[in-house]
């Protein structure tokens, strides 16, 4: 028997309030004793224990003491800034995304804004153009606030490479080091500076935010990653919930909160503890066109992926997202015995470890991270080719924001996602045995079942997604439903006959009993357990020996899926529910879809012929020719030194798919190069002449 067996359910939440898996308590759960290290994310110590002795400028500017006036007339913008100009010039991209110009130009007026809009879609730039407008209209510093202080080298470098001034301050840094930015950033001279939301207790840091204040040289606050001061989502921050003190302390400085996190609960969480009550909201769409959305049923996972990754993603960079820590810990291992270069990642490792994998995810190509939702907000890699699911996340929004880690770049990109008969049992348990309230177990259980319908579906799944966050649209005719259609079949007859097996076990006996012994019983395959039960005289004994066993899997799982069953006690038994009486009756029809085995290849065909070595492909995110491909193979091959010269990962010097338009386009002047998507001023002033010279080479 495969799917439902007694899992020690007790384990589970043992498991979940205690580490096992990275998730945090609800609220009105008993707080567990966390010490830090449990923690999923880097702290700013430094800050949180303020044992910096607070200079003499900081008396008097302790927390509370000071309450200013908000004065809508000492709102500054930066008229007439032209913010077209700076994405091009600066970032060297076209035209901008979606909402990203409306949004610009709010903020770059000194509105206040909460930006809404999918993972990879490209909230950075809705601050740093105003940043960097604000800034040259002389209103001074901006101040980002971002949870990741393991990331923030990152982010400002990419900053630097556009020619932007930005710093971050945190505890990484030498004192030497802080008081070389802290100068910086006191004379105006900074455009952007980076800080985890501990700063904000520092009485030192506020006094110099103070200072620039009054001198009118504080000119933007952006909130990354907002919905961190909400309990509702995973990854609340008690930290955020400072961070109305720079309201209170600057409330003519506008701000600018943004996330990925949609929901109304969060959405509210973070208006009224960020004191963002006025804030015009920008909501995106959430449409990420260039992600294909499968989900398989789960036959045996492991061979499944792995198909997936051979037949799909050789090469590629990816994250393979799983449950509990161990499950994370045996794909990496597994993975690399099939020879696939993969680490492990999860909160439960070693603050050094976590970071170590981090950075030679970001850093080198086509490595595989296993992980738990632990890793991942924040990773702004472009070309992060797949993002595979081997467990059920907990709800649609995890989903959302997991698989939107895949292909920022805009080029194709999978979220592929395995799911089974266990995978229904076991969330629902987590959900039952949680210490939570009632209320709160509720409303978990109706997100999982809007996951568990997503994953049942056998029409558009994108329709499904984008229905969910409120938005209509059409069958998107890149998902595996839009693509190859499943069959349904239906199976009211076979509904009925599980149903009614199900309630006759308890009439026999008052027992209940498990999904594989059901099986059994409606295939007549005579077992120990049948024997010692007597079930072989059951009128539905055999009844159903038509169905494969696993037909009867899909059809026992679409039933929980639906609600008609339920897995109830410590071994996951099988109760029938209110909903089963009229499936019983035969008063609602049953259609299921048909399993099938993942179609090999899926139609999908590799993105390039893939001029691969040694088996890491140099796979370019758009076709090209023989020669293409050689120019391609060079400019990466440049890339990756400039990044190692840098200590910064390749693609913040260019990403993919800026290489692959220069090796399509070949251009031969610097002017020609300067129009490709992804080259500003400073990067072509900086590479253009070697980019040029690495072309040329390459063609002879
Ligand atoms: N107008 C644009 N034209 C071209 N590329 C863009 C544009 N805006 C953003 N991008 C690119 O899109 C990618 C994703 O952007 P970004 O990192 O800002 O996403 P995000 O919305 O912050 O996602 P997350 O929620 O994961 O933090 C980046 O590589 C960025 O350079
Ligand atoms: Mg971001
Ligand atoms: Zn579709």
């Amino acid at each position: 028997m495969r799917g439902i067996r007694p899992s020690a359910p007790a384990a589970f939440t043992r498991a979940l309030y205690h580490g096992g898996f990275d998730s945090r308590p609800p609220p009105g759960a008993p707080a567990p004793a966390l010490s830090v290290s449990d923690l999923d994310y880097d702290y700013d110590f430094d800050s949180l224990s303020a044992t910096r002795p607070a200079g003499p400028e900081a008396s008097g500017t302790a927390r509370g003491s000071v309450h200013a006036v908000a004065d809508p007339s000492r709102r500054r913008g930066a008229q007439d800034a032209d913010l077209h100009g700076i994405l091009q010039q600066v970032f060297g991209y076209s035209a901008f995304r979606g909402e990203q110009q409306e949004i610009i130009r709010s903020v770059t007026a000194g509105d206040d804004a909460l930006v809404l809009m999918p993972t990879g879609g490209g909230k950075s730039l809705c601050y740093q153009v105003p940043a960097i407008a604000r800034h040259r209209a002389g209103l001074g510093v901006t101040l980002v606030i971002s949870p990741l202080i393991a990331l923030m080298h990152d982010q400002v470098g990419a900053l630097e490479e556009l020619g932007v001034h930005a710093a971050f301050l945190n505890s990484s840094l030498t004192g030497e080091e802080a008081q070389r930015i802290e100068r910086e950033m006191m004379s105006g001279r900074l455009v952007l500076l980076y800080a985890a939301p501990e700063r904000v207790t520092n009485p030192r840091f506020m006094a110099m935010l103070t200072s620039l204040d009054e001198r009118g040289l504080l000119s933007l606050v952006a909130i990354d990653e907002a919905h961190c001061v909400s309990q509702w989502g995973h990854d609340f921050r008690e930290d955020y919930l400072q961070l109305a003190q720079l309201h209170e302390r600057f409330p003519n400085v506008p701000r600018v909160a943004l996330t990925a996190t949609a929901d109304d609960h969060t959405r509210a969480d973070m208006r009224e503890r960020l004191a963002l009550t006025g804030a015009r909201e920008f909501v995106s769409s959430f449409d990420r066109p260039n992600i294909r959305y499968t989900i398989v049923e789960k036959d045996e996972a492991k061979k499944q992926l792995l198909r997936f990754l051979r037949d799909e993603h050789e090469g590629d960079a990816g994250i393979v997202y799983c449950q509990s820590r161990k499950k994370v810990e045996e794909t990496a291992a597994w993975l690399t015995s099939e020879g696939i270069s993969a680490l492990p990642y999860h909160a439960g490792l070693d603050a050094d470890v976590r970071r170590r994998h981090q950075d030679k995810f970001l850093r080198e190509d086509g490595l595989v991270m296993a992980a738990t939702i632990a890793f991942g907000m924040g990773i702004d890699k472009p070309d992060v080719r797949f993002v595979a699911h081997l467990d059920l996340p907990k709800n649609i929004e995890g989903y959302y924001q997991e698989t939107g880690r895949a292909g920022r770049d805009g080029a194709a990109a999978d979220a592929w996602m395995a799911y089974g008969l266990a995978d229904v049992v076991n969330q629902r348990r987590m959900i039952d045995e949680s210490p939570a309230g009632d209320e709160f177990k509720k409303q978990q259980r109706a997100k999982l079942d809007a996951l568990l319908t997503l994953a049942e579906a056998h029409d558009c799944r994108r329709v499904r997604l984008l229905g969910y966050f409120g938005e209509d649209s059409t069958p998107c005719g890149n998902c595996d439903n839009c693509l190859n259609p499943p069959a349904t079949w239906d199976a009211t007859e076979a509904a009925r006959m599980a149903l009614s097996t199900v309630y006759r076990f308890r009439q026999h006996s008052g027992l209940s009993f498990g999904a594989g012994h059901l099986i059994d019983v409606l295939r007549g395959k005579v077992t120990d357990k049948t024997t010692q039960h007597g079930h072989g005289t059951l009128s539905t004994f055999g009844i159903g020996a038509k169905w494969s066993e696993q037909q009867w899997r899909g059809v026992i799982r679409q039933l929980l899926s639906l609600g008609h069953l339920q897995s109830e006690g410590e071994f996951n038994t099988l109760g029938l529910t209110d909903s089963a009486r009229a499936v019983l009756k035969g008063e609602v029809p049953v259609t299921l879809r048909e399993h099938r085995e993942t179609p090999k290849g899926s139609g999908r065909t590799r993105r390039s012929s893939g001029g691969g070595s040694a088996g890491r492909s140099t796979a370019a995110p758009i076709k090209l020719d023989v020669d293409g491909d050689k120019r391609f193979a060079a400019l990466r091959a440049w890339r990756s030194e400039v990044a190692r010269e840098h200590n910064l990962p390749a693609y913040i010097v260019f990403n993919d798919a800026t290489l692959a338009q220069m090796a399509l386009t070949a251009p031969s002047t610097l002017d020609e190069l300067s129009g490709i998507s992804g080259v500003g001023a400073k990067k072509l002033e900086a590479y253009g002449r070697e980019i040029l010279r690495v072309l040329e080479s390459a063609a002879g």
